[in-house]
C-alpha cells in the first residue's frame, strides 16, 4: 500500500514538475495580459513580476485563485496586467526569477501584418499528436492562437469523474511548446466544445465545472484595436443557441461592423465536412447565427467538431455568392482525421490533421492550412475591398 502510494506521489509530482502557465486576454488585447497558471494548493502566491524586456526594474500585479473543483490539490491562480505599452515584449515570471518567461502585447494597428493560429479538437487520445500540431502550429510565429473546443476531451464518463490528467498534459504540452521566435509564450483564446461537458449538449455550467474553472466564459468577445474583432460562441453545450446568447451575438456584431477583421468561433458547424448536415446543433447554428452572420458581413467562421478539414465557398443563405460567408477549419488539431463528405457548399476539403494560420495586413487576410509537418494542405485570400 505504501509502496503504491510512493508510486503515485512520484508520477503526480512528475506530471506537475513542468510549469502550466498560459496567456489570455480578458481585456484589451494591446495594454493588458492574462497570465494564468496551476499550482498545487500549497502555494497560494498570486503575484506576477513583469518588465519590459530592455528595463531593469521588475513591477508586481497581483490577482486572484480559486480551487479546482472534485477535492483536486491544485489551484488556479489568474493576474490581469494592465497598463501596458503596445507592440511591446515583457519578462516576466511568478516568484522564481530562474524561471522567467515573456509575452507580448498587441499593436493598436496593423501597420505591419499579424498573423494567428486557429483551429479545434486539441489533446484527443494521443499526447504525440497534439504535440506535433502545437510544434509546427508555434513555428509558424503567431501572436495568438484559438482552440475552438474538445481542448483536452477531459469530460466525466458515466461513473467516473473528470480526467484531470487530460488537462494537466494539456497545459503541460501548451506551457512548453506554444512559444513564438523571440520565445514569447502565445496566448490562448477558446470556447467550449462537446468534450468539456457532460452529456456534451443542452447542459449547464455545473456540468462543464473544469473548463469554467480553467477559461471562466464560452460566450464573450475580444476587439483588437482598430483591426480586428472576434466574436466566441457556445453551440448549445451549456447556453442555448437561441435566445439570449442569439441576442447579445447581434448586438455584438453590430457594435463591430466597422473593424475590418472580423470573425466567430464556435464548435459544431453550419456545414459541416464530416458529420450530418441536418444535426440539431447544425440546423440551429444556421437557423439562428447564420443571418446575423450574413447580416453583419462576418469574413470568415472558424468551425470545429468534425475532425478534418474544410472551407466552404462564400455562402449566402446557404448557396455560392462573391460576398458570402466563409466557414472555414472542423477540428483535426490533434485527432486522427476523417474522411469529409461530398457537398456543394464545400470548396476544398482534406482527411487531414492541421492548423490554421491567419494573416491579417490592412488590405486583405489570408488563410493557409498547414499539417504537423508544415505541408500546405490550402491557401485562400480575402481582399478587405468591397466588403
Ligand atoms: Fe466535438
Amino acid at each position: 500500500m505504501r509502496a503504491c502510494l510512493l508510486i503515485l506521489f512520484f508520477f503526480s509530482t512528475q506530471l506537475f514538475a513542468e510549469q502550466k502557465v498560459w496567456l489570455t486576454w480578458k481585456n484589451d488585447p494591446t495594454s493588458t495580459m492574462t497570465v494564468m497558471w496551476i499550482s498545487p494548493d500549497s502555494e497560494k502566491n498570486d503575484e506576477v513580476h513583469y518588465k519590459k524586456s530592455d528595463k531593469a526594474d521588475w513591477k508586481v500585479a497581483k490577482g486572484k485563485h480559486w480551487k479546482l473543483p472534485n477535492r483536486k490539490p491544485f489551484l488556479v491562480h489568474k493576474v490581469d496586467i494592465q497598463g501596458l505599452d503596445a507592440d511591446t515584449i515583457y519578462n516576466f515570471h511568478l516568484g522564481d526569477k530562474s524561471k522567467t518567461l515573456k509575452f507580448r502585447t498587441m499593436p493598436t494597428s496593423l501597420i505591419q501584418p499579424i498573423r494567428f493560429v486557429t483551429g479545434g479538437d486539441a489533446y484527443h487520445k494521443s499526447l504525440k499528436r497534439y504535440q506535433a500540431m502545437c510544434r509546427q502550429a508555434a513555428k509558424q510565429n503567431p501572436r495568438f492562437a484559438i482552440i475552438g473546443g474538445d481542448i483536452a476531451y477531459a469530460v466525466a464518463k458515466k461513473d467516473s469523474e473528470e480526467d484531470w490528467k487530460k488537462w494537466q498534459e494539456f497545459f503541460g504540452c501548451w506551457s512548453k511548446e506554444m512559444r513564438d521566435k523571440d520565445g514569447c509564450l502565445i496566448p490562448l483564446l477558446v470556447t467550449i466544445g462537446n468534450h468539456e461537458v457532460t452529456g456534451s449538449f443542452n447542459r449547464s455550467m455545473n456540468e462543464a465545472s473544469f473548463y469554467y474553472m480553467f477559461f471562466e466564459k464560452a460566450t464573450y468577445a475580444l476587439n483588437f484595436g482598430n483591426y480586428a474583432h472576434f466574436t466566441f460562441l457556445d453551440s448549445n453545450h451549456t447556453q442555448k443557441i437561441h435566445g439570449k446568447q442569439t441576442d447579445w451575438l447581434a448586438k455584438t456584431l453590430k457594435n463591430s461592423r466597422n473593424q475590418p477583421h472580423r470573425f466567430a468561433i464556435y464548435h459544431v458547424g453550419a456545414y459541416p465536412s464530416s458529420g450530418k448536415i441536418d444535426s440539431q446543433t447544425s440546423r440551429l447554428v444556421r437557423k439562428h447565427w447564420v443571418p446575423l452572420f450574413e447580416k453583419y458581413k462576418v469574413n470568415a467562421c472558424f468551425e470545429s467538431h468534425d475532425h478534418a478539414y474544410k472551407r466552404t465557398h462564400p455562402l449566402l443563405k446557404g448557396k455560392k455568392a462573391s460576398d458570402g460567408v466563409v466557414y472555414i477549419g472542423d477540428g483535426s488539431w490533434g485527432v486522427p482525421p476523417r474522411t469529409p463528405k461530398k457537398r456543394d457548399y464545400l470548396a476544398v476539403s482534406a482527411k487531414k490533421q492541421q492548423a490554421l494560420v491567419v494573416e491579417l495586413s490592412s488590405t486583405k487576410r489570408t488563410f493557409k492550412s498547414v499539417d504537423p509537418d508544415g505541408k500546405v494542405i490550402d491557401t485562400y485570400e480575402q481582399a478587405i475591398q468591397g466588403r
